[in-house]
């Protein structure tokens, strides 16, 4: 078997077209879409992750800016800007990129965020929010991997997902939208003994562990849909996630590639909560 490809780039666009509509309508009523990113140190990947949101908001006429601050900023400081950003009525969405410097307390600053402009579903409340199925603004990854399958027509409600990794961005909060929506939901990590035994049983496998090329043909049941959530470089260099491809491809009966998967969907639905945001401050 070889599987589809589903083209993460492509449904991305789709869906960039109907929030660059919802941006028109709302600047219409006077409303334009505004996110704040802080970028605290000169980490080369953040600053790379941070560059890309400000392009987007533009390409989808959203106001945006960026707050730089220097890698020996005081939590007090940060605390302040952030309190700043709360009370701005131009800013629908703060996003503090992580990692921050370890002489900050990263819980601290995110619960200074309003749970109202969190858009990158992190605040501890709105985590709450999504765990009971309420109305909130949903981590940007897992629920781009909810759309990509929604977009594919695959649905998750009465299949077996198993999800190999636990982090709080990613992981967890993957396995409880695939559980509100249905899933039977098993979660593997680096201390699971015998993962394959779980993942060959999965209908679905999401891979978020950040091991590059960790899972292999033999991990997966012939059909299974595969989503790769991995950004690594293998020992070439080459960006390579956490599924083999090459291997996975003519097992699976559906894959995510990377790069061209999971990624694009990241920024368009923190793109999408930003507007979001601006349409329900505008109610
Ligand atoms: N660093 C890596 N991914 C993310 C993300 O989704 N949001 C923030 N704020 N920082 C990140």
């Amino acid at each position: 078997m070889t599987a589809e490809i589903i083209n993460g780039k492509e449904i991305a666009a789709k869906k960039r077209e109907e929030i660059a509509k919802e941006v028109e309508k709302l600047k219409e009523n006077g409303v334009t879409p505004g996110l704040a990113v802080i970028l605290v140190g000169n980490n080369h990947a953040s600053r790379t992750y941070v560059t890309n949101k400000q392009k987007s908001c533009q390409e989808l006429g959203m106001h945006s800016i960026l707050i730089e601050m220097p890698e020996e900023v005081s939590e007090e400081e940060l605390l302040g800007k952030i309190d700043e950003l709360n009370q701005d009525p131009e800013i629908h969405g703060i996003l503090v990129q992580l990692p921050i410097p370890k002489h900050i307390d990263e819980k601290k600053v995110i619960e200074s965020i309003s749970p109202l402009k969190d858009v990158d579903g992190f605040h501890p409340v709105n985590i709450g929010r999504m765990m009971t199925g309420q109305n909130t603004f949903l981590p940007c990854t897992p629920y781009g991997i909810m759309v990509l399958l929604e977009e594919t027509g695959i649905s998750v409600a009465g299949k077996h997902v198993v999800v190999v990794g636990r982090s709080n961005i990613v992981g967890k909060p993957v396995g409880q939208l695939m559980l509100n929506q249905h899933a039977t939901v098993t979660y593997c990590h680096s201390k699971t003994k015998d993962l394959k035994s779980y993942t060959k049983q999965a209908d679905i496998v999401v891979a978020a562990v950040g091991i590059a090329n960790f899972i292999k043909a033999d991990h997966i049941k012939e059909g299974a849909v595969v989503i790769d959530v991995g950004i690594n470089r293998n020992e070439a260099g080459k960006l390579c996630g956490d599924v083999d491809f090459e291997e996975v491809s003519q097992v699976a009966g559906y894959i995510t590639p990377v790069p061209k998967g999971v990624g694009p969907m990241t920024i368009t639905m923190l793109m999408y909560n930003t507007v979001k945001s601006a349409a329900e401050s505008s109610n």
